[in-house]
Parts: structure tokens; sequence; C-alpha cells
């Protein structure tokens, strides 16, 4: 195996709060554990096919302070453009996967590490196998919705916000009598609406893995209401969709589609059904930015670790993940294609249905 001696590494997808921490790890670990340079690589791989390539050399100083701390990626990412189907300004799509090969040998690499969610790594895979990159992925994403890991970095911080925002409504919510809806993210997981739901105490869960009627959503607050309950807590997660089966979508400048609005569909048919006021927070990028907590420093500390081990040991084409308490490492192909939504039989539902958490379904 050649020598490694300097290694690139992106961000790419969605950003999420601990990406800098995973920066951090990377490049404690490759220069004062193995004397590598790190090179990060800015805008994921839109800073391969920039010209000149938009890199710059990461020094640990840099990492001594704030960065554990802080949400964003200094490095910068995108979640568009995606080099085997670029859209270009007159409308087309291009593959232009080949200028970003080109940049990544510019820079001189011997290994990369990317950081993404199941898009961005199969992304990055094909690149790695077409331009023979020697190539480890860290998990990120706030949906949590990768297989073959129990965390990806960014989703605990999600869920703490999703918290916090229950914590936040539930006063305000018995002040006024009112339900109050809270949309979430998760694309078409709603892993952080049914944890958040759980841990903030939330009345009626919805997610898109269990279809709903509203008449079982309306008929869950009349009767907190016959109890003397005189608010009620609702989390939506962004991806269910209208009783007619309609996703609620926005589209973005540039064409991309994001969900959101669903909660306050859902809202308007809780007033119409129960006549209640109803309130509506989305809660939106606020859960991707923030100062990662705890758990999600410590995994991007271990998976930043252990990718760097990796590369010194020659072993390629993996993700690393965290399982039964251990890091391990999966190969790419598996990760990629584990897609993990909330399993409708699983703990957590079980959980929910314990405690008389409505979900839509009875
Ligand atoms: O995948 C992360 C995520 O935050 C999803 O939960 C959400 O649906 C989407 O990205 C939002 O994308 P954008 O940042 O383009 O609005």
């Amino acid at each position: 195996m050649k020598k490694i001696r300097r290694i690139g590494i992106l961000t790419s997808g969605g950003d999420c709060a601990g990406l800098n921490a995973v920066l951090r790890a990377v490049v404690l670990r490759a220069v004062y554990g193995y004397g590598w340079e790190v090179i990060g690589i800015r805008q994921g791989t839109a800073g391969l096919m920039a010209r000149p390539v938009a890199a710059e050399v990461l020094d640990p100083a840099e990492f001594t302070g704030l960065l554990l701390r802080t949400g964003g990626t200094i490095l910068g990412t995108t979640n568009k453009g995606d080099p085997f189907a670029y859209p270009m300004p007159d409308g087309t799509l291009r593959d232009r996967s080949a200028e970003v090969i080109e940049g990544y040998r510019a820079l001189d690499l011997d290994a990369l590490i990317g950081i993404g969610g199941d898009g961005s790594l199969a992304i990055l895979r094909r690149l790695a196998v077409q331009g023979d990159i020697n190539f480890v992925g860290i998990p990120k994403t706030i949906d949590n919705d990768l297989g073959h890991t129990e965390v990806s970095i960014g989703y605990a911080t999600a869920v703490k916000v999703a918290t916090d925002a229950l914590d936040h409504l539930q006063p305000t919510a018995a002040s006024h009598s009112r339900v109050m809806v809270l949309e979430v993210m998760g694309r078409d997981a709603g892993h952080i609406a049914i944890n958040a739901g759980i841990a903030g105490g939330a009345d009626v869960i919805l997610i898109p893995e269990i279809p709903y009627r509203i008449a079982h959503v309306a008929a869950k607050i009349e009767r907190l209401k016959h109890e003397g309950r005189n608010f009620a807590l609702v989390v939506v997660a962004e991806a269910v969709k209208t009783e007619d089966g309609e996703p609620v979508t926005r589209i973005q400048a540039g064409g991309h589609v994001t969900y959101g609005g669903i909660g306050h569909y859902i809202g308007a048919r809780i007033a119409e059904e129960t006549g209640a006021e109803t309130r509506i927070t989305v809660l939106g990028h606020l859960q991707r930015g923030g100062m990662p907590t705890p758990r999600d420093r410590l995994m991007a500390s271990v998976f930043g670790v252990h990718a760097v081990d990796l590369i010194a040991r020659g072993a390629f084409d993996r993700m690393v993940a965290w399982s039964g308490r251990q890091v391990i490492d999966v190969p790419l192909t598996d990760a990629v294609a584990g897609y993990r939504a909330v399993d409708p039989d699983g703990p957590l539902v079980r959980t929910a249905r314990g405690l008389g958490i409505c979900l839509g379904d009875a």
C-alpha cells in the first residue's frame, strides 16, 4: 500500500450539529497520531469542481477552542449539485464527475474522508470507484435514517432541539387552553418526531410510517378534554401526508423540493373536527444548528478517530458506524443501501402506545 501523507476531508449534504467536532477529531488524530497533513475541501464536491480547487490545510491549532462546540461546518456543504447529474444554467443536467476526480488528483491526496448521509455517501462512493479514490465515510444526518449504524452525527442534537421546543410549548399551551402542533424535520423517516414526542410528553405523534385518520386524533383530543386536560401537544413529522395521501412540499429556488407545511394542515383539521384553538410551530432548520449535544460531540470524536485509523490500516470503501456499544465499520455499499425508517412494530412505537400516546391509527 502507498504510504499515506496527506488526506482530504469534506462535509456533504445538509449540515447538522457536530460536523466541526468530526473535523476536529480527524485533524487531531491524523496530525498528532500519524503525522499526516489534512486538507479541508470547501462546499462538498463543489470544492473539487471549482478551479482552482477550493481547499485549505486544516491546522490543529484552529480546533483548540470553539469548534468542538459550534454548529454548522467550517468547510461549508451543499445538498444540491450531484456531480453525476449536475444542473447547468441552461436547464440541462451534465455528468461532471470527471472534473471532481481531476480536482481530487490536483490536491495530491492519498485518501478522502466524506461526512454525509445516504445520498451524499452514495455519490461519494460512486466517485471513489470511478476515480480509484481511497475513501472512508462518516455518517451524519439529523434524519437518522442510515442503516447499519445506531447513531448518525447531528441526530441527538435535533432530538434535543425538538424536545426543548415541546418543553417551551407546553406551558403556553396550558396557559391558553390550546392544542399546539409542532412540525419537525426528518425527511421520510419519523425518528425525530417519535423520539422527541415521547421525551417531550406529546399526546399525539404522527409519523410517515404509520397512516393516520384525523378522526382518531380528534377523538384523543376530545378524550383529554373530558379528562379535564385543557391543552394538548401534537408532533407531526414533515413527511406525513394529507388525508388524501398528498405530501406537503415546497419548491425552493433551483427547483429543489423540500417538505414543509403539514403542521398547518393538521392544525386546521384538528380545529375543524374539535373546535379547539390550535397554534402551529414549524421548527425547521433550528434542528440543524446550535451547539451539538454531548452525545453528538462524543460520537463525532469516536467516528473521526476511527475513520483515520481505518485509513492507516488501508481499510477503504467503508463507513464507520456505532452498533452494540462499539465503534465498527461496514462496507459502504451496505451502509447506503440500508435505509432505516421507524419500525412500526419496534420498541419506540410500543412505548408510545404504552404511554397512551395517539399515533393516529387508533
Ligand atoms: O436531511 C436533512 C434535512 O434537514 C431534512 O430533515 C429536511 O427534509 C431537509 O434536510 C431540508 O433540506 P434543506 O436544507 O434543503 O431545506
